[in-house]
């Protein structure tokens, strides 16, 4: 596997453990872009987000991501937002294969209402702000490779489905 496999999503749409098992099963190394976000700057996402704000968060993701769309064979596990730039989904495409984990607004909600950890959920009224943040950017997720249904609890089904396409 020469290409990349890359998971795009939004927030709670199960980027992060279907590429775990992606990883696992294909023996390959798994990069998160949140993590090494994380790492670079010493500090949680929430943390950058309040400290220097959500443009300096976007370019520094978008710096990560033109690092790692240079690798070849990996998983790259995208934060919800990188379709906002049209340049990350061009550098991600360019050697990875990519994929729209696709989930409704209501089953992300039920997935992430008890988690805090989102900068951009922490709002009054959360399935609102995500059925409004959902409805903008579905024309730019709908840009991946391949659409995978990932309402399921489950994660067998996204992951063979995605082994399936490579
Ligand atoms: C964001 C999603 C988050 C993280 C940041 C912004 C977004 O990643 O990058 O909070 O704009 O959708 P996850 O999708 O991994 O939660």
């Amino acid at each position: 596997m020469n290409k990349n496999i890359v998971l795009i999503g939004f927030m709670g749409s199960g980027k992060s453990m279907i590429s775990r098992e992606l990883g696992k099963r294909l023996r390959t190394d798994v990069i998160a872009t949140d993590a090494l976000a994380e790492a670079k700057e010493g500090m949680s996402i929430h943390e950058i987000f309040k400290s220097k704000g959500e443009v300096y968060f976007r370019d520094l993701e978008t710096g990560i991501i033109k690092d790692i769309s240079l690798k070849q064979g990996i998983i790259i596990d995208c934060g919800g937002g990188v379709i906002l730039r049209k340049e990350n989904l061009q550098h991600l495409k360019t050697n990875g294969i990519v994929f729209y984990l696709q989930a409704t607004p209501e089953v992300i909600y039920q997935r992430i209402k008890h988690e805090t950890h989102r900068p951009l959920l922490k709002v009054p009224d959360p399935l609102g702000c995500i059925k409004e943040l959902y409805n903008q950017r579905l024309p730019l997720y709908n840009q991946a490779d391949h659409v995978i249904d990932a309402n399921d609890v489950s994660i067998e089904g996204p992951v063979v489905e995605i082994l399936n396409k490579i």
